[in-house]
Formats: structure tokens, sequence, C-alpha cells
């Protein structure tokens, strides 16, 4: 990201990141791949804490759900990848169990403004 530009994303009204919820949001184009895939992320509250990480699984670096939304594994303690079962900590991101073990989902540093969850476009 060249230096100057705003490294801030808005991502959805603080009103609408509900308890339960999962908001899935795709970075701008600044931060797009060298590919030119666009990355996406998702948004969520982990016991009250607003969290976001990269919608990428630090397996084979796809997107972690297979329906819009649902990223929690069936006991609705972990998130977990849909391709391979991975299961990754909700307020850390780090892999317990699958093929990434000891692995991390990528987090993305949120802050509130002007009625708003931001997400920091990483670098
Ligand atoms: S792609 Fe996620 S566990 Fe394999």
């Amino acid at each position: 990201m060249s230096e100057g530009t705003n490294p801030w994303q808005p991502v959805c009204s603080t009103a609408d990141l509900q308890p339960g919820q999962f908001i899935e949001f795709r970075l701008t184009v600044k931060a797009r791949e060298p590919e030119g895939m666009p990355l996406t992320g998702f948004l969520f509250l982990d016991d009250g804490e607003p969290r976001a990480y990269l919608n990428q699984c630090p397996h084979l670096g796809i997107e972690l759900n297979w329906m819009p939304g649902r990223f929690m594994d069936s006991d609705n303690l972990f998130l977990q990848c849909s391709t391979h079962g991975a299961l990754f900590k909700t307020g850390t991101g780090e892999c317990i169990a699958g093929p990434c073990q000891g692995d991390a989902l990528t987090a993305l540093e949120l802050r509130k403004q002007d009625g708003q969850w931001q997400i920091r476009l990483p670098d």
C-alpha cells in the first residue's frame, strides 16, 4: 500500500454486528494479492468482543466457509474450515486441530469510527 492512503476500510455499522452473526467482506482493491485475487475477511463477536480475520485457511489459502455466514463447528466452539475440518480458536485464530495445526488465521486490526466497524488493511 502506498504511503498516505487510508489503511482503514469500513465493514459495517456497529449496530449491524449482532451476537452469533458473521459479517463477510471483501478487502478493497489496494489490498489485492499479486495475482489479482481479492482477499475476503469476516467479522464477528467472540463473547462480546469483536474479531476480524482474513477468510483464508492457512492450509491451502482458500476461504474457510462454503455457506455464507457459516464459520463455526457443530458444537459452536471453534471456527472451522469446511474443506478439511481444521479448527481455530475464536479469540486468537490459532489452529488447534487439522492439517494446519499450530498455524493461525490472520487477524485484522479493528477500530470503531463514526458508528462503523473498520478493519485495517494488511500491508
Ligand atoms: S483447506 Fe482448510 S483445512 Fe485444508
